[in-house]
C-alpha cells in the first residue's frame, strides 16, 4: 500500500479521493489550508494544514510519500481575475518532488486544459473562454510544467464535475480525436485516480474523463 500525498483535500476531487484511498488501504497525507477540518477519522489519514504556495509547507508534506495528487482548484470568485495558483503550485511541487526522487504524480486539470482546447465544441468555445479561460490558461501553463518534468505523471481532464454517486462507469479518453465534453462526477473521477496509484497504464498520458 503507497503512502499518498493529497494536495488540495479538503473538498471536490481530493476529498473524495482521500476517501476512497483510505477505503482501500492506502495511507492519507491530506494536505490543504483547512486540513484540520477534514470531517474523517482512521488511523491511515494524516491531516496536515498548509498552503501549496509556500515551498516550506510542501517540501515538509512530502516526507516519506511515494505518490502525489494534486486537486487544486480556485471559487467561483477568482475566476474573473488573474489565476496563476495552478502554475506557481506546480512548480513549486514538480521541483520539491524531483529533488527528493519522488516519481509519481496524479493532477487534475480539465476538459480544455492544454491540447484538449482544441476539443472544445464551436457553441461551447466563447462561454468557457469568458468564464473559465483565465483559470485554463493557467491549468494550459501547469500541464507544460508537468510534461516538461521527470516525473512519471498521468494528467486527468474530467469534463463538466457533478456530485453524483461513484458509478465505476466512465470513459477514459486518451485519444485526441475521442475527446470531447460530458458530465462526470467527482466520485468517479476520484475512482480514476486511486484505481492509478498503483497502477503505470496511464503514465505519461493525460485522458479526458467523461461518463
Ligand atoms: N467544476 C467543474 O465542472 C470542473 C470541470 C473540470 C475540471 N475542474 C477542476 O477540477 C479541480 C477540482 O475541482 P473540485 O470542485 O473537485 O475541487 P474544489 O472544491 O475546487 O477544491 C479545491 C481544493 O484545493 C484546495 N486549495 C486551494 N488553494 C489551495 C492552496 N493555496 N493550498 C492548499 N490547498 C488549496 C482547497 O482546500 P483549502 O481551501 O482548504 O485550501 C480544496 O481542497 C479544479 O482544478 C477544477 O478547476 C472542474
Amino acid at each position: 500500500m503507497a503512502h499518498v500525498l493529497i494536495v488540495g483535500a479538503s473538498k471536490g476531487i481530493g476529498f473524495e479521493a482521500l476517501r476512497q484511498a483510505i477505503a482501500v488501504g492506502h495511507q492519507v497525507r491530506a494536505f490543504s489550508r483547512s486540513a484540520n477540518r477534514i470531517d474523517v477519522f482512521d488511523a491511515n489519514l494524516e491531516k496536515r494544514r498548509g498552503d501549496a504556495l509556500s515551498e516550506a509547507d510542501i517540501d515538509a508534506a512530502l516526507g516519506d510519500i511515494d505518490v502525489v495528487v494534486q486537486a487544486l482548484g480556485v471559487g467561483a470568485g477568482d475566476l474573473f481575475q488573474p489565476v496563476s495558483l495552478f502554475s506557481d503550485a506546480t512548480r513549486i511541487l514538480v521541483s520539491s518532488m524531483e529533488r527528493r526522487g519522488i516519481k509519481r504524480l496524479i493532477t487534475v486539470t480539465g476538459f480544455g486544459a492544454g491540447d484538449s482546447r482544441d476539443a472544445i465544441s464551436c457553441l461551447q468555445f466563447v462561454p468557457f473562454r469568458l468564464f473559465l479561460g483565465r483559470a485554463y490558461d493557467d491549468k494550459g501553463v501547469q500541464e507544460r510544467l508537468i510534461k516538461n518534468s521527470r516525473l512519471d505523471w498521468t494528467i486527468v481532464r474530467p469534463g463538466i464535475l457533478t456530485n453524483g454517486p461513484r458509478s465505476g462507469h466512465y470513459k477514459v479518453l486518451v485519444k485526441p480525436s475521442q475527446w470531447h465534453n460530458g458530465f462526470i462526477s467527482r466520485a468517479d473521477v476520484a475512482d480514476f485516480i486511486v484505481n492509478s496509484i498503483d497502477s503505470e497504464k496511464y503514465v505519461r498520458q493525460a485522458p479526458v474523463l467523461v461518463s
